[in-house]
């Protein structure tokens, strides 16, 4: 196993290093007088030459170390991938027992699996690779051989954001645009397009948020706000509320939502406007709801920006409890990795405050169990789900 390891250029840290986080930034590194490509793989040594792992160089990113592996004995190679990527496959067949439930979810959940920089989820026969580093899209071909390897006959979907790939200089135009796929998930069925919707196309987090909201809608009227291609809305339709609206701002998600109604023989009333003016002109009509749900997309990424997030987040979330009926449900979202569990509560207080009613939290959640974090990188936990009551 040692082949590689002897050829990789040695990257040494300027001040000592104390933490377990996979990441170094730029300003605790030396740059190497050889350069390395970014997203090479490298030694990793301390300030008195200790060795402390083996991981991805990067001069460019702030990121400038992703550490992989802390065993010196152990290269990264095509095999590491191919082993890394089991595992990450064994957790969700043999642990989280998936399969019986759906056939999409997250396979990599970038450093929660100690793949820094790599997303992957699975649709049915479809793979959506989404990368955030540049050593995981260097890497590439390792990769798809690893899934491969796990998903016989798999189709492939792979992008990276721009921002992302300026932010870690490396250029990628993504993979020929994949065919949607049909998955289904607690009985339901979906269309997951990543080339025609948001992100990689289906949000799976929410698998276990929506199953368990829709068993408190039965006969109800229910309100889906920022409903993308439908998850909530059309889980509620099939699982017998009365009455389903679906709200987006999209048009492009909103055909899709309406294909995923169809495709279960749900019927969802889906309207196309910003939830802002749409809140208020609904708040003023009277017009109300038993269950509300509010899973807007991701505010910042920006540190400065989390407190106008917190504002936007605190006025649509009044405007929401404006329009629930006394007794009535809210399940209410954040996926900005920004914003911790306790400033969403502490907005979700003030919300319930300016809108004058009393708020009952039922339930505190996140993202499904395909999304683990490292407790050393509490970053990679962006989804808080507060499921309440109004009581009045
Ligand atoms: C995280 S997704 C919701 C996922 C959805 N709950 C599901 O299960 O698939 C967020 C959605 O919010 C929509 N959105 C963002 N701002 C909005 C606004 N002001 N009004 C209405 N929709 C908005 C986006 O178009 C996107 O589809």
């Amino acid at each position: 196993m040692r082949a590689m390891n002897d050829a990789i250029p040695t990257v040494r840290l300027r001040n000592p290093w104390r933490s377990n986080h996979p990441w170094i930034f730029q300003k605790l590194v030396d740059k190497p007088v050889s350069k390395p490509k970014p997203g090479s793989v490298v030694d990793i040594v301390g300030i008195d030459g200790d060795w402390i792992g083996r991981g991805f160089y990067n001069g460019h990113s702030r990121i400038a170390l992703r550490i992989l592996e802390t065993d010196r004995e152990v290269a990264i190679d095509a095999g590491w991938f191919a082993r890394k990527i089991a595992a990450a496959v064994a957790l969700r067949r043999e642990v989280l027992q998936l399969d019986a439930i759906s056939d999409a979810w997250r396979v990599v959940h970038s450093e929660g699996d100690g793949l820094s920089g790599l997303v992957v989820d699975r649709y049915g026969d479809l793979l959506v690779v989404e990368y955030f580093s540049a050593g995981m899209f260097r890497h590439r071909e390792w990769i798809y051989d690893a899934l491969r390897a796990q998903f016989p006959g798999c189709r492939f979907h792979a992008f990276a954001d721009e921002h992302v790939q300026k932010q870690e200089s490396f250029d990628f135009r993504g993979s020929e645009p994949a065919q949607p796929a049909i998955i289904t998930e607690h009985g339901i069925r979906f269309r997951a397009d990543p080339a025609g919707a948001h992100k990689t196309g289906f949000f799976a987090d929410q698998r276990d948020n929506r199953q368990w909201l829709s068993q408190h809608v039965a006969g109800k009227r229910v309100l889906d706000l920022c409903c993308n291609t439908g998850g909530f809305g059309v889980y509620a339709a099939v699982r017998g509320a009365g009455e389903v609206v679906g709200i987006d701002i999209d048009e492009d998600v909103l055909a899709i939502a309406r294909g995923n109604a169809k495709l279960n023989d749900a019927r969802v009333k889906f309207i196309q406007a910003d939830i802002f003016p749409w809140l208020r002109d609904a708040g003023q009509r009277g017009d109300a709801y038993d269950v509300v749900i509010l899973d807007p997309a991701k505010m910042t990424r920006d540190r400065e920006q989390v407190i106008p997030a917190l504002k936007k987040y605190l006025d649509m979330n009044k405007l929401a409890m404006g329009v629930v009926k006394p007794g009535g449900l809210v399940a209410t979202f954040s996926c900005t990795g920004l914003v911790s569990e306790d400033e969403f509560l502490g907005m979700l207080r003030r919300a319930a405050f300016y809108a004058g009613r009393t708020v009952q939290v039922l339930k505190v959640s996140g993202a499904g169990p395909d999304h683990p974090f490292l407790a050393q990188v509490p970053e990679s936990r962006y989804l808080k789900a507060v499921f309440c009551r109004v009581l009045d």
